[in-house]
């Protein structure tokens, strides 16, 4: 099989595709929660293979991952080549950067180079959606955010279309202007109350879901206590990877989740120490093998730290779109 890539001779063409062209393809949030959910599915039964993630520690506060795939039902084999610097925000840039190269599964030879940024953006708040439809209160109705940049909107898009009761998102961020933005852009998208708080303390009181989505730090000091937080029924994704959150929060938990057991056993983050103990890995949750939240008081946590199936597999659906739809532009042959 040659999964209907382009070729040039006998070598396959590259096609580029810019964030831009990403975009062009037209993925719905909706086209991304089915995506990450039949990788899940894909996972569960077994057709995908992933090498552990790799991470080049530069400094302290930057780092390049290296997250490759194959996804046996999409023919589709790649990896994604990605950058984590938190200091590009005071120079104007994304924290995160990178690209995802596909090849073809009948030779190695790459056929497609696209950027990864939008792609991160969408599928991470996807898996925090599908998180949220196991773990969540269905009813929920208050949504606590914490950092309201990329991460901050691309998880109420994707959180509104789980949790349709949602009807009121409380904000919180150090910097004013990614607040005023936050408002501005997301007023029209959200059919409930944006309200912007001035502590990190009244933002948490009373939510039914929190996410915190600031910036992952080496040496973090407490930002929510646990006192401020709802003692029973919350729903926490840190997608900073418990940055701000109190240990005493993550040791109440009833139920941790994650979308990757090994990485989190690797950070050290399996709390050995006598705490809750990862129940679950996502993909069990979707296809039923575990049971997510089981009543309304439950306290439950999602840790997801982003997975390479899900890039491939989402590259694979844009790069069939964008031939599809003549989107990019068609290089050479690396070697011919
Ligand atoms: N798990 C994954 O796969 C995955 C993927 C993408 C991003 N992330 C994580 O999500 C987080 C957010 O990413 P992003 O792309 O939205 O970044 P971003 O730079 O677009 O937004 C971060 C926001 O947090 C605010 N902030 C920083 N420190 C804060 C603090 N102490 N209190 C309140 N606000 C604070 C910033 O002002 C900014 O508006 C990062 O930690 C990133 O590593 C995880």
């Amino acid at each position: 099989m040659t999964y209907g890539i382009m070729r040039y001779g006998d070598m396959s063409k590259i096609l580029y595709l810019t964030m831009d062209d990403v975009k062009s393809a037209g993925l719905t949030d909706e086209d991304f929660i089915n995506c990450v959910s039949d990788g899940l599915w894909q996972q569960n039964l077994g057709k995908v293979d992933m090498v552990p993630k790799m991470s080049i520690l530069l400094h302290s506060d930057a780092c390049l991952n290296a997250a490759a795939g194959w996804v046996e039902k999409l023919g589709a084999v790649g990896f994604n080549w990605s950058s984590y610097y938190p200091n590009n925000r005071a120079k104007g840039l994304n924290q995160y950067s990178g690209m995802i190269v596909l090849s073809d599964i009948n030779n190695g030879l790459p056929y497609v180079i696209m950027d990864s940024f939008y792609i991160i953006s969408k599928r991470t708040a996807a898996v925090t959606a599908v998180s949220a439809k196991y773990l969540a209160r269905k009813n929920s109705q208050t949504l606590g955010i914490i950092g309201v940049g990329v991460q901050g909107r691309e998880n109420l898009r994707m959180l509104q279309l789980v949790l349709p009761d949602l009807k009121l998102v409380k904000i919180y961020d150090i910097d004013p202007d990614a607040v005023n933005t936050y408002i501005r852009t997301m007023s029209d998208e959200f059919r409930g109350k944006i309200v912007p708080c001035r502590s990190i303390e009244e933002t948490v009181e009373n939510v039914d879901v929190l996410i915190t989505a600031t910036a992952i730090i080496d040496n973090p000091t407490v930002q929510i206590k646990d006192e401020w937080l709802p003692q029973k029924g919350i729903f926490i994704a840190p997608l900073d990877l418990l940055s701000l959150i109190d240990r005493k929060t993550v040791l109440r938990m009833d139920k941790i989740s994650t979308d990757d057991i090994t990485q989190i056993k690797s950070l050290d983050m399996d709390f050995n120490d006598g705490g809750p103990k990862v129940f679950a890995q996502l993909d069990e949750l979707c296809v039923g093998k575990k049971v997510g939240r089981e009543s309304e008081e439950e306290n439950i946590m999602a840790i997801n730290f982003g997975i390479a199936l899900h890039d491939i597999y989402i590259a694979k659906k844009i790069y069939e779109v964008s031939k599809e739809m003549d989107i990019g532009t068609w290089l050479p042959p690396l070697t011919w």
